[in-house]
């Protein structure tokens, strides 16, 4: 595997039909040319990945989405005016082009435009090499099933370096902006549906469309699974009032092995680790995973999360807090 941070260097790899960790706004992701079927069921092998979850596929600009999806309702173009290139995921109803390997299946399809810089240069020079401006990478993030996110090229290279070859490349593009995965829009019914919580809220959707959005969905979205985003330390997500309650049962010897996450303002007992004292609720989602590695570097035991305040990506931080908690 080779690290660079020129996005030449990747989109070469794609080219070949090599994988290629890629920087997006949200989290790093693993990508793979979205027409190629043995490059992708690299994807699945690396991650250890379930074959019926889908993918998303990246595209270079929002005009590329009609080679991809079909019957585009009107709200879903709305929300891609204002919110493209950012972090917002839609599904839709699938073109001849998204394959089964690539939507597990599915009659829809994952399509998403990335804000960072290096991806729309990878996508820019893949579309160049092959002489198709619309081409896709499917990547979802770059991390083992079930696991937390990579929001740096160090943190793929530690999830994935054992499942790449040697002609695989990280694209170091820095630490991820948003911190979280995409917001998740299914797009392929009268009304918008919610299937993951991120940067982009359902007030955000409702604001730009005028629909209420609706929740939940029967499509399988691995990222909905109760237990997910997980660290080997055991989280548990707390209120602020408990902290000195809990800490109580705790014998002082123990403390060095709890880790703390919470707002700034929430001052750290003696003896246990700080692992993040983020200002905002954008901060928080910023160093959420990085904080979740931490404690497993520093083989911590137990980690009390306390969670930042609901509004804006506050809820999406809860939500992966939530399912990080979640014991089987
Ligand atoms: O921020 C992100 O979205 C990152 C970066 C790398 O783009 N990607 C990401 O991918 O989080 P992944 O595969 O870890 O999560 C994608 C989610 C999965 O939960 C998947 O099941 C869902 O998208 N998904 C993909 N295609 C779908 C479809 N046709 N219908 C419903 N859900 C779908
Ligand atoms: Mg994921």
């Amino acid at each position: 595997m080779r690290l660079t941070t020129d996005p030449r260097v990747a989109a070469e790899a794609l080219a070949r039909g090599d994988l290629a960790g890629l920087p997006t706004e949200t989290v790093y992701g693993l990508g793979a040319r979205a027409d190629q079927a043995r490059a992708i069921a690299r994807i699945y092998a690396a991650k250890g990945r379930p074959a019926d979850h889908p993918l998303i596929v990246h595209i270079a600009q929002a005009s590329n989405l009609d080679s991809w999806g079909l019957r585009v309702p009107a709200y879903a173009r709305e929300l891609i005016a204002e919110l493209w290139p950012g972090p917002l995921t839609i599904v839709v109803d699938r073109s001849p082009r998204a394959h089964d390997f690539v939507t597990g299946g599915q009659p829809s399809v994952a399509l998403r435009v990335s804000a960072h810089p290096l991806m729309a240069e990878v996508l820019d020079h893949l579309g160049a090499l092959g002489g198709d401006p619309s081409i896709g990478i499917a990547a979802p993030s770059a991390n083992r099933f079930g696991r937390v996110s990579p929001t740096t090229a160090a943190h793929v290279i530690s999830e994935l370096a054992d499942f790449m070859t040697d002609d695989d490349v990280v694209l170091d593009g820095g630490e991820c902006a948003v911190g979280v995965e995409s917001t998740i829009v299914d797009c392929t019914g009268e009304l918008p549906r919610l299937l993951r919580q991120g940067a982009v809220t359902a007030d955000d959707i409702t604001r730009i469309t005028g629909l209420a959005v609706g929740a939940g969905s029967s499509i399988r979205a691995s990222g909905t699974l109760d237990s997910h985003y997980s660290p080997a330390a055991d989280v548990q997500l707390i209120e602020r009032e408990q902290l000195t309650e809990l800490l109580g049962d705790h014998p002082r010897e123990r403390r060095s092995a709890t880790g703390l996450l919470a707002m700034a303002h929430v001052s750290t007992p003696a003896g246990i680790v700080r692992l993040a004292a983020p200002q905002t609720s954008d901060d928080y989602a910023q160093c959420l995973y990085a904080a979740l590695r931490e404690a497993d570097a520093l083989e911590l035991d137990t980690v009390l999360a306390i969670a930042p305040e609901p509004s804006g990506i506050g809820a999406a931080v809860i939500d992966r807090l939530t399912r990080a908690a979640h014991r089987a």
